[in-house]
């Protein structure tokens, strides 16, 4: 599908032409005519680990490719942080994926564990400052629950900058792409408890930072994603349900052990289409090597059926585990920005490594909100957080207020419209109207800069990243794709 084939949200000019096209995708896509406001349903309070939280906003995780080479952080990604506290988001969900260790950063520039616990814990203490200052800078008062994602990047490690990958299991594609012919980088069961008690360090270390929850990532194709999926694995951590997900429980049960009263949430892809990749000629995304054996060695939440027809057993089997585990906080994600990014963050122009959208990106929004409002179907008592509605643009507000008010979601997470419009939480719980020039219309230069080796950032719309010498690289890699 070419982009002329669908419109994108910013072309509707009222809220009935946008929800005319929003039943076209689907008669269930909803979008409230008024979501601004004390009165609104985005503003409606919420107990959570022991909070009062005054919204139902996330700033979701968003990691810069910017941190030093020792896995600190830097003035760029403490002003992202100060951005997530200006949002005025009551949930600060992991603020970035932070690796547990060293040899599993997907970039060289991703925040780590490192041998100097003292400069960890100051680090992290001054990310969470950064959080504070923006709210104050902002006067968003009341609570805030705050989380570190926890990370080990698996078969997207690249500590270094080339590739090293650490698979959980093999896949006849994902391996192929990365060159995997042979067992060297398959991680044994000995390799993954290893990586296990890693978890519980760096939850230590958050915790004694000040922060209120970890999030034990488990999404987007990293490790205990890909391990969720690891049905062709042998050995105690593949083959079964039980098996694939016992790493995460020990990981749970260590994090409880060592730091009592911290809670623990869960980022999960809990539903996937697998790998696309760009067709032949038209650039538009098609499956890769979807066929019922790939199905059946390697995914989670993936049907035999058809590419999109998600199985939700397991992963409604994983959110009954989190309850029996408490592991109340869910955020609920979608595939992998590596092999399917068209769904992972629904997209009008694609990244450099990716490909035209297949189908009309909000049948791919819909999608989260399909899953999202199934596992809250399925475990009410769970608390969770919705992903995919930065597509959305100036209706976000209207369909996030439909989903919370409809009970359907419990936190509207955002990603990509918070780094070029990080106040839009703040602006639709005033009241105030939306500043449309910061409105994130996905032009995906987020994810094309750091794919090139460029620290990520909003080029086209944040002044700072605007000025930088990378914007003019990033402009030329897209005129040539364009040109291609
Ligand atoms: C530049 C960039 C960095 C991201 N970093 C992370 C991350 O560190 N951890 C994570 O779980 N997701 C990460 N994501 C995914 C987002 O959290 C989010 O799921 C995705 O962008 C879709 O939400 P959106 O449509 O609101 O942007 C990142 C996305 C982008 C564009
Ligand atoms: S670069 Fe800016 S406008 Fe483009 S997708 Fe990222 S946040 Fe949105």
């Amino acid at each position: 599908m070419s982009r002329d084939r669908f419109v994108p949200p910013g072309h509707f000019r009222d809220l009935d032409s946008f929800r005319e096209a929003l039943r076209g995708v689907d008669p269930g896509f909803g979008a409230d005519p008024s979501p601004f406001g004390a009165d609104s349903a985005l503003a409606r309070p919420l107990e959570v680990a022991g909070k009062h939280l005054s919204n139902r906003f996330t700033a979701h995780p968003m990691e810069g490719w910017d941190g030093t080479a020792e896995g600190r952080p830097t003035e760029l990604t403490l002003r992202r942080w100060r951005r997530f506290g200006r949002s005025g988001a009551a949930l600060i969900w992991g603020g970035e994926a932070f690796a547990v260790r060293e040899d599993g950063r997907a970039n060289p520039n991703q925040l780590h564990l490192h041998a100097d616990h003292g400069a960890v814990v100051a680090d992290l203490r001054a990310l969470l400052a950064e959080i504070e200052l923006g709210r104050s800078e902002v006067g968003a008062d009341g609570d805030v629950l705050v989380g570190l994602q926890l990370t080990h990047s698996g078969r997207w490690s690249r500590p270094v900058g080339p590739p090293a990958p650490r698979i959980a299991a093999h896949h006849p594609v994902l391996d192929a792409r990365l060159g995997i012919d042979d067992d060297a980088t398959l991680l044994t069961d000995d390799d993954l408890r290893a990586i296990g008690a890693c978890y519980v360090d760096a939850a230590r270390l958050a915790q004694e930072a000040g922060f209120d929850f970890v999030d034990v990532k488990a999404c987007h194709g990293y490790l205990l994603h890909e391990l969720l999926g690891a049905k062709g694995r042998e050995g105690a951590y593949g083959g079964s349900f039980a098996n694939r997900t016992r790493l995460f429980v020990e990981i749970v049960a260590g994090i409880r052990a060592a730091c009592p009263g911290l809670a623990i949430g869960v980022r999960v892809s809990l539903a996937d289409v697998g790998p696309f990749r760009p067709a032949p000629g038209s650039r538009i995304g098609e499956p890769d090597g979807f066929t019922a054996d790939v199905v059946e060695a390697a995914g989670f939440g993936r049907g035999r059926a058809d590419v999109y027809a998600f199985d939700l057993d397991e992963p409604f089997a994983f959110l009954q585990l989190c309850e029996q585990l408490d592991v109340r906080l869910v955020n609920v994600t979608l595939g992998s920005p590596y092999y399917c990014p068209h769904l992972q963050r629904p997209a009008a122009y694609p990244p450099s490594d990716g490909y035209l959208p297949p189908e009309d990106p909000l049948a791919s929004v819909f999608r989260h909100l399909q899953v999202v409002r199934a596992a809250k179907a399925h475990c009410p008592d769970l608390v969770l957080v919705g992903t995919g509605y930065t597509y959305l643009q100036e209706w976000l507000p209207h369909v996030a207020h439909h989903e919370v008010a409809q009970g359907h979601v419990d936190f509207v997470g955002l990603g990509r419209m918070l780094l070029s419009y990080p106040e839009l939480p703040l602006d639709v719980l005033r009241g105030d109207a939306l500043r449309k020039k910061l409105i994130c219309r996905t032009f995906s230069d987020c994810t094309t800069a750091p794919r090139n080796g460029m620290v990520s950032g909003c080029y086209p719309l944040d002044d700072l990243y605007r000025a930088r010498p990378e914007a003019a690289r990033v402009r030329a890699i897209k005129q040539a794709r364009t040109a291609r």
